[in-house]
């Protein structure tokens, strides 16, 4: 068995053993792959992890920047309370669209706020009609801009919330600190970013399973 073979077995007896059937993520995947999307959302057992944190941190509003077809966002929208609110950015109209779709299906377009564009540009918009500060904050789009991300995350978080961010590891990339790869790049800005910030309390942790080895940066706010 090959290293991804047996995280991918273990990723499988995780699902089975802990997360159970879920017939609406599993339509959204479904749903995803007919429209063509990349199959780059986070594992169930990741997305386990997200639902978990946002209930942990007792969240009531939150932000993700890159939506995808919305698998994140659904692990996340499902931990909110009736009041709650995920506001989520996505740059792709086609993506977008998928999302909203899943979003009906999964019964929680209520619950979430989809806007589309690069979040740089719309993150103006977000600040100004948000009626609280953030409880919780997941970023996943392009990795050159993690820093960035983290900032206004930062910047809209109440004390006490959480902020992670995806694919930080990258297969170990993040080590090469010549890196031409933008991704790469901007992945150690962003650790750079959470090491000196004044308000974050920071740690990585690796993943391994179904999506290779990668990982999480996650972030408390002071
Ligand atoms: N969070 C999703 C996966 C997101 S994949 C999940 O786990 O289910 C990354 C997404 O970020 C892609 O859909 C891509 O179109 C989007 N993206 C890329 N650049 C962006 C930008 N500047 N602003 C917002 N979204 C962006
Ligand atoms: C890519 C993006 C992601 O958010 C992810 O989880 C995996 C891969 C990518 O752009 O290749
Ligand atoms: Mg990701």
């Amino acid at each position: 068995m090959s290293s991804h073979e047996l995280w991918s077995a273990v990723d499988a007896y995780i699902g089975d053993a802990l997360l159970g059937q879920d017939s609406v993520l599993d339509a959204v995947l479904e749903r995803n792959a007919a429209a063509g999307l990349p199959a780059i959302d986070v594992s169930p057992a990741q997305g386990g992890l997200l639902h978990l944190l946002v209930r942990m941190v007792g969240a009531r509003r939150v932000l993700e920047i890159g939506t995808l077809g919305g698998y994140s966002t659904i692990c996340m929208a499902r931990a909110l309370p009736a009041e709650g609110t995920l506001v989520t950015v996505e740059l792709d109209p086609r993506h977008a669209e998928v999302a909203r779709a899943n979003f009906a299906a999964a019964g929680v377009a209520d619950r979430v706020d989809l806007r589309v564009g690069a979040a740089l540009d719309v993150l103006p918009a977000i600040e100004r009609d948000l009626d609280a500060a953030l409880d919780f904050a997941f970023i996943d789009a392009d990795k050159a801009n993690n820093s960035r991300y983290l900032e206004a995350a930062v910047h809209l978080s109440r004390p006490g919330a959480v902020i992670v961010v995806d694919n930080v590891i990258r297969g170990g990339a993040v080590l090469d600190a010549e890196s031409q790869e933008a991704a790469v790049a901007g992945t150690r800005a962003a650790f750079d970013y959470a090491a000196r910030h004044p308000r974050l309390t920071a740690t990585a942790i690796q993943t391994v399973g179904l999506k290779g080895h990668d990982g999480f940066l996650i972030a408390l706010v002071g």
